[in-house]
């Protein structure tokens, strides 16, 4: 395959910051185009301001740098989402919508979408959640996940789109924080832990959430993104797993690093989507299909970000 020219849509988010930044040194900063609502925060490689409920403005930009591949990002998470449901709705589905007709009309090669764990709910086996389980999310975060794993593979039968997506599991970054999710305490935990010494998390000691590292994540979908079209056999999403551990499991690892670290826990509205979500996740069918292997477990990743976060504290 001769080098992609990559679209990615909500760049500036959690995932984009540092997916963009991969893809830049992958196949070179001119041929990725960040987008984003918002202006860019730094000026590394090419920047386009893109509202991405504008169809016009993405036709044009994909024109303009003759895109061959869309990245796209742009979502309201599960948190945040239930503030405003309807408009959450709006916002996750027209945006794909967007993108899967704008994919279909410039016959775009390839396109990522992240689905994520919030596609599961209260009827789906909580541990070693199969790759094809009962979905009844209860967020309009998760419901509009199934319902565009659903849209992509509709696009990919009827049209042939190449679509491919994973469920990310919570992602725990140092470069970007995590913005309106359930799962952010997981990335809150180490800043306040370095900078307070001590974090009130929102849920509760015992809620064990699937999560996965950054780095394992990026390269989960740059794996798959790689991929020969023929291996890729799920075309809803993949369910993708790294670790798993609860509040006070990840309080316990940063506590061999920062003895005096303490944890107190004021579970609230975010403790009923935990409870509603997978302890963890089989993601055989992805290491079967095109050979998924984590590589960050909590030791290593709790150790890696506090240094990395200390790193930039001192820069
Ligand atoms: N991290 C996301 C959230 O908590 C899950 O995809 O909403």
């Amino acid at each position: 395959m001769s080098k992609p020219t990559i679209l990615v849509t909500g760049a500036g988010g959690q995932i984009g910051t540092v997916l963009t930044e991969s893809l830049q040194k992958r196949y070179g900063s001119d041929q990725v185009i960040a987008t984003d609502i918002r202006p860019a925060a730094s000026s590394n490689g090419i920047f386009e301001q893109l509202d991405i409920m504008n169809r016009d403005r993405l036709s044009q930009l994909i024109k303009d740098y003759k895109i061959t591949q869309i990245y796209h990002l742009v979502a309201i998470l599960s948190a945040k989402g239930e503030k405003d449901p309807l408009r959450t709705w709006q916002i996750n589905m027209d945006s794909l919508f967007n993108v899967l007709e704008a994919a279909r009309t410039h016959n775009i090669d390839r396109i990522f979408f992240p689905s994520s764990i919030a596609a599961f709910g209260p009827n789906a086996p909580a541990f070693n959640t199969p790759q094809f389980s009962y979905l009844d999310p209860t967020t309009v975060y998760g419901i509009s996940k199934v319902a565009a794993e659903n849209w992509c593979n509709y696009y990919f039968v009827k049209y042939g789109l190449d679509i491919r997506s994973l469920r990310y599991p919570g992602i725990i970054s140092y470069q970007s924080k995590a913005g309106g999710g359930t799962t952010d305490y997981a990335v809150d935990i180490f800043r306040a832990a370095l900078d307070h010494g001590k974090f009130t998390c929102f849920l509760k000691a015992d809620s064990k959430l699937p999560m996965i590292y950054m780095e394992d994540a990026v390269r989960a979908t740059m794996e798959l993104m790689e991929c020969p079209s023929n291996q890729i056999k799920v075309r809803t999403s993949y369910n993708l797993a790294g670790l798993s551990f609860t509040p006070q499991e990840i309080a316990d690892e940063i506590k061999k690093h920062l003895p005096d670290f303490t944890i107190q826990y004021e579970p609230d509205f975010r403790q009923a989507i935990a409870d509603s979500w997978p302890a963890s996740i089989d993601d055989s069918k992805a290491r079967k299909d095109w050979g998924w292997q984590p590589t960050f477990d909590l030791a290593k990743m709790t150790e890696e970000m506090l240094g990395q976060l200390r790193k930039k504290v001192d820069v």
